[in-house]
């Protein structure tokens, strides 16, 4: 693999909910090499959506580390991590979180404004609106750029969450099951969007998926089970537990 650009070590994350204690990561240790591009695949309910946020430094874990480039993010400021999540970093949802109130234009722009004050908005306002039309022309919604999302179909809208995503040019991309409610055409080509940041751009990109179909596609395979990686064989012999309890 290249050199990770991301690690975990022993990582967990348990949820506290008064004095029951859940744990929901059980030790994970995973690494992410540079301009990979990897899929994390398990059961709804296993940590899928747990271990991305603290992977991208939007949750803390309760035990273990996540290190960048080497370096143990919780140990440092929530400022340095800040950084990072800013300029390194982009998120894609499952559910694109686009702002109804404003043009897809404007939800691009967005994250480029945030950060500055009114005034300064003023001066960065061109670039930004120039860079996210670039973006919106990169995905192929040029012609969609001042349409509120309410008028687009599920598959632009995920793609505009993309370019929301990478508008700040992020090293790393993480998307949470972002063709979860997209029909089969429209979840291929956002996928094919992801993979080919990684393998045609040099992005790393993480996307967590229930769907078995992608894995194929895939450099690295991390198969997640009830808070713990598993290797191929026992993830599919799980896989087939789980469809027989679905069929009785
Ligand atoms: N904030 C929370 N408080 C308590 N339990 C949570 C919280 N978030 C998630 N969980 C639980 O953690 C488990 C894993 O959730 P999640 O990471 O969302 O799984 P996945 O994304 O694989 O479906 C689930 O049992 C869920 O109910
Ligand atoms: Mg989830």
């Amino acid at each position: 693999m290249s050199e990770p650009v991301l690690r975990t070590e022993r990582l967990g994350r348990t949820y506290r909910m008064g004095r029951i204690e859940v744990p929901v990561l059980k030790g994970i240790d995973l690494s992410i090499g540079k301009g990979t591009f990897t899929l994390i695949v398990g059961h709804s309910g296993c940590g899928k959506s747990t271990l991305l946020h603290v992977m991208s430094l939007l949750d803390a874990p309760t035990e273990g580390r996540v290190l960048y480039d080497g370096q143990d993010a919780f140990a440092e400021s929530s400022a340095w991590r800040q950084r990072v999540r800013n300029r390194r970093i982009g998120f894609v949802f499952q559910f694109y979180h686009l702002l109804p109130e404003l043009t897809v234009l404007g939800n691009v722009m967005l994250p480029e404004l945030i950060g500055h004050g009114p005034l300064a908005w003023l001066g960065v306002r061109r670039d930004a609106r120039e860079r996210a039309a670039r973006m919106l022309d990169t995905v192929g919604l040029n012609d969609r750029m001042d349409f509120k999302p309410s008028r687009l179909s599920g598959g632009e809208r995920q793609r505009a969450a993309i370019a929301r995503a990478l508008v700040h040019d992020p090293e790393i991309v993480f998307a949470d099951e972002p063709t979860g409610n997209l029909d089969t055409r429209a979840g291929w080509q956002v996928f094919e969007m992801l993979r080919s940041l990684a393998i045609d751009r040099g992005k790393t990109v993480v996307m967590v998926t229930h769907d078995n179909r992608f894995i194929p596609e895939a450099q690295q395979v991390l198969y997640l089970e009830d808070g713990r990686i598993v290797d191929a064989e026992a993830a599919a012999r799980l896989a087939l537990k789980h469809e027989r309890k679905g069929l009785l």
